[in-house]
């Protein structure tokens, strides 16, 4: 969601800014911008609505812009439509668009500023004029108002504004008296900073600047960065100095590369077994389950009386397949609840409860507020994270992150498999310190669970079959996705994927409450596909989809081998390898995200940035 980039160092800022830009594409946007200066001149904004192209037509590539430092914007709408005059970055000045700008004060922001109104109108009794609807200029010039009132540097000037600001913000600022240098400041939504030889970058998210350097700062919450070629300088609130330490990012970067598939979601589709993989092996060191890395203790686990999990979207469904599990398993009590709900349920919560947060991104607004709240209410905190060092990952209690490497494409696929894996071991932990299964079901379980890997590689075997059955069901207007108990979970994200990247309208539900109202709009040839991997209900779904292909509809099942009744009773049938029933998810997921893509692919859309989504909801 809105992506910022800054570069200061020896060469030309602009195409490293728009590769950055480039880089950042799968956040999600509408519109984007530069700001790029030459030494001592004034600072060149360029704005281009829609995609990064038409930024880099106008600009040669970059190449048209001279200058040595500069800030760069992809912006997802929140105040005001995407628009030329409401694209970033803004300036302190009485200019909106593109060109040569006098101003002292120029900047990009991502997040939301919520008392942005009331610092408008303090503002504009000031002498300020406006001329987007954003919250950013509004920031801009309320900067510009503390630097020229109190005649005091930008940090200062940047501090006394967060002090006045209510909301999220990651903020990149150059000021026209300082050449070379920019200044940032962030609250709540994520921005890091890259150091290299005689350069600094800065960005949303690591992929931007992978190709530059690995040594990356994480800016804390409320601290402010002052970066010039090579040197990075960080200030708390009160504008005293802090050392942040460095850290050194391991991902290979050709990870954050297409490597010859088409879309990254395809590649990160088939890098499941990897992810898979990785994430176990941190887990399962000799034949055994060990949480000490996430500060899990067998002590911490005996305590518990109850487990909540949040979080938002496919995190969520993760949540809800580990519901099943865990409480199949440790016989514990388990619920789950989205993110953004969190807050108005009155959970009793305590000591003994632990909140799982499940998040890919490490910064989803309502899983953050859901994590701080949790917090606040005494519980035991566990983040499920993907993304090293981000804000929910920092903020817990414990971490248990999860190894798929950067995931671009905005659909999530690796990461969702492997936080799945994840929770499948954390169940199977605590099953064995809660005495709920045997030492030989334990080690039986985890066999099981190394076996994951290779058998989602068995199942990717298949997918040719998938694209010749997506190619069939293109034209649908309606999708249902039903099953039951832990075969429900996976019809949630099953749903989830086809209807986000192929703008398909699908449902997911539970099989047997389709005869309470939805199955009315079940006509000729409607779709509806079966999760059946549960095999004490597998006959129970199976005569639900009997019903709906009464009154027409047209039936695909899931199911593990050996289960060749199905068949009899489907049109279309995906088998996947027999696996201990707990783990089947990680399986069954896999055709559900080959038929989600190959749809998309066939109905020419978008695939890796489906339209209106952004990959790190930063926003609540
Ligand atoms: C869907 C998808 C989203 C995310 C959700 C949470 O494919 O990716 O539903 O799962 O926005 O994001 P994270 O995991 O970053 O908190």
């Amino acid at each position: 969601m809105c992506g910022i980039v800054g570069y200061t160092g020896k060469k030309q800022a602009a195409p490293i800014l728009l590769d950055g830009l480039r880089r950042l594409e799968y956040r999600g946007y509408d519109s984007a911008g530069l700001a790029v200066r030459a030494g001592n001149s004034l600072t060149e904004v360029v704005k281009a609505t829609g995609k990064l192209y038409h930024l880099a037509d106008k600009t040669d590539q970059g190449r048209s812009l001279p200058g040595t430092c500069g800030i760069g914007h992809t912006r997802w709408a929140t105040h005001g439509d995407p628009s030329l005059i409401n694209a970033h970055p803004h300036v302190s000045g009485n200019c909106s668009g593109s060109g040569k700008v006098e101003s002292d004060v120029v900047g990009v922001h991502n997040g939301i500023i919520e008392n942005y109104g009331e610092l408008k109108e303090k503002l504009l009794r000031h002498g300020y004029q406006f001329y987007s609807d954003t919250d950013t200029e509004v920031v801009v010039k309320l900067v510009d108002y503390y630097y020229k009132k109190y005649r005091i540097g930008p940090v200062d000037a940047i501090t006394r504004t967060m002090v006045r600001v209510r909301g999220s913000y990651a903020l990149a600022l150059m000021f026209k008296d300082y050449p070379e240098e920019i200044f940032a400041a962030r609250k709540d939504s994520p921005l890091i900073i890259g150091t290299a030889e005689n350069a600094v970058y800065l960005a949303s998210d690591v992929p931007a600047i992978l190709k530059y350097t690995r040594s990356v700062y994480y800016i804390g919450n409320l601290q402010v960065a002052r970066l010039s070629p090579g040197c990075a300088k960080f200030f708390d609130l009160n504008g005293d100095e802090v050392a942040l330490p460095v850290t050194e990012i391991t991902w290979d970067a050709e990870a954050a590369e297409k490597g010859g598939y088409e879309h990254f979601m395809l590649k990160e589709i088939h890098e499941q077994p990897a992810a898979v993989r990785d994430t176990l092996n941190s887990l399962i060191k000799e034949g055994r389950i060990d949480l000490t890395a996430a500060g899990i203790t067998d002590e911490i686990i005996r305590s518990l009386s109850q487990i909540v999990i949040t979080a938002c979207g496919s995190a969520w469904h993760v949540g809800m397949a580990a519901q099943y599990v865990i409480e199949d398993m440790v016989e514990i009590p388990v619920r789950v609840e989205l993110a953004s709900e969190f807050r108005y349920r009155s959970m009793p919560l305590n000591e003994n409860t632990l909140v799982i947060v499940i998040s890919q991104s490490g910064e989803t607004a309502d899983s953050l507020a859901a994590l701080r709240l949790a917090k606040e209410r005494g519980a035991i905190t566990l983040a499920v994270v993907n993304v090293v060092g981000s804000t929910i990952a920092r903020e817990a209690d414990h971490v248990l992150y999860t190894l798929a490497g950067p995931e671009i494409a905005v659909a999530t696929t690796k990461a969702y498999s492997a936080q799945l894996a994840a929770l499948d071991a954390f169940a199977v932990q605590m099953a064995l310190v809660k005495g709920t299964v045997s030492r030989e079901q334990y080690g039986h379980m985890i066999e099981e669970l190394l076996g994951i890997p290779d058998k989602i590689g068995r199942v990717l075997e298949d997918k040719e079959r998938l694209q010749w059955f997506s190619s069939k069901i293109a034209n649908a207007h309606d999708i249902f996705f039903i099953g039951r108990g832990l075969d429900y979970a996976i019809s949630l994200e099953g749903s989830l994927k086809m209807k986000e990247i192929s703008y398909i309208h699908s449902e997911a539900y539970a099989a047997g409450e389709l005869k309470h109202g939805t199955i009315s709009l079940i006509e000729k040839n409607t779709l509806v596909i079966g999760v059946l991997t549960q095999s004490r209900m597998i006959e129970k779904t199976i005569a639900n989809m009997a019903e709906c292909k009464s009154r027409g509809a047209y039936l695909m099942g899931i199911t593990t081998n050996g289960n060749f009744a199905v068949e009899d009773s489907v049109n279309f049938t995906v088998y996947i390898p027999k696996t201990d029933e707990h783990f089947v998810s990680s399986l069954a997921v896999v055709p559900l995200q080959l038929l989600g893509y190959y749809t998309s692919v066939n109905r020419g859309l978008d695939v890796d940035k489906p339209r209106n989504l952004a990959k790190s909801v930063t926003v609540e």
